[in-house]
């Protein structure tokens, strides 16, 4: 079952050393947040600083976005769910038998973390998928990857909340949108394309919304944290 909780934000720890990350995290309550490790922080600081993240009571999102051949992902998904995590990630994209391989390594797990894929990089538009040979129209190819993401059993994807409303009309209630992207109103979109407000996403059906910048550069972190929290709550 999937819970359903006032805590929608996760804040994205894209820092490159544990000082850093440290630093950073005691500003943060992990009542109104959970935290994601990215490839950068995962690579500095390995599975110690999800150990140290727990004894701190937050829920860690992996963001490995694993794409590989299925057994490699099964293998990696196994390892990774192993470590007490509350969300994992893979690309769609690497297709249904790999999508599978990824549920077959987490359920190996008996506390299982919910497993989600991504569709279209929220950093991508039609013209870079077109540089890569999708030809297929932006909203379509996110459609179909989600519907594979579904068929295959996992617990949601992530994708721009500019798609909510064409996207969540496809699925069951208990399929999860977790929307990266996100910018306060007077916040630069840097290398994001599809960006929208956190009251934006939520009123657009986001189950999560995925924070970097905008509270990680903050001047003042906490408060930028809370006020999004009763904002969308
Ligand atoms: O700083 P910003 O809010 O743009 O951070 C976005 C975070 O979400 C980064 O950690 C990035 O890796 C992640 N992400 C994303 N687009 C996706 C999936 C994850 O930007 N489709």
């Amino acid at each position: 079952m999937i819970e359903k909780e006032t805590n929608k934000v996760i804040v994205a720890l894209d820092y490159a050393n544990i000082k850093n990350a440290k630093d950073f995290v005691s500003k943060l309550n992990p009542k109104y947040c959970h935290v994601k490790i990215g490839k950068e922080l995962f690579i500095a600081t390995g599975p110690a600083f999800i150990e140290y993240l727990h004894t701190k009571q937050f829920k860690v999102f992996l963001d490995l976005k694993f794409y590989d051949i299925p057994t490699t992902v099964r293998k990696a998904c196994e390892v990774a769910s192993q470590l007490g995590i509350w969300m994992l990630n893979v690309h769609a994209s690497g297709g249904g038998a790999m999508l599978e391989a990824a549920l077959e390594g987490v359920n190996k797990v008996k506390e299982k973390p919910l497993l989600i894929a991504v569709t279209v990089l929220t950093s991508m538009n039609q013209e870079t998928l077109n540089e890569i040979g999708v030809s297929r129209h932006l909203e379509d190819q996110e459609l179909h990857l989600a519907k594979l993401t579904e068929k295959s059993g996992l617990n949601g994807i992530v994708c721009s909340a500019k798609d909510l409303s064409f996207l969540k009309t496809h699925f069951h209630n208990s399929f999860l949108f977790i929307t990266p992207g996100i910018r306060m109103a007077n916040d630069l979109p840097n290398d994001q394309i599809r960006t929208m407000t956190p009251i934006d996403a939520i009123k657009a059906g986001s189950n999560y919304l995925v924070i970097g910048r905008s509270i990680t550069q903050s001047k003042n972190p906490t408060e930028t944290l809370e006020k999004i929290y009763l904002e969308i709550n």
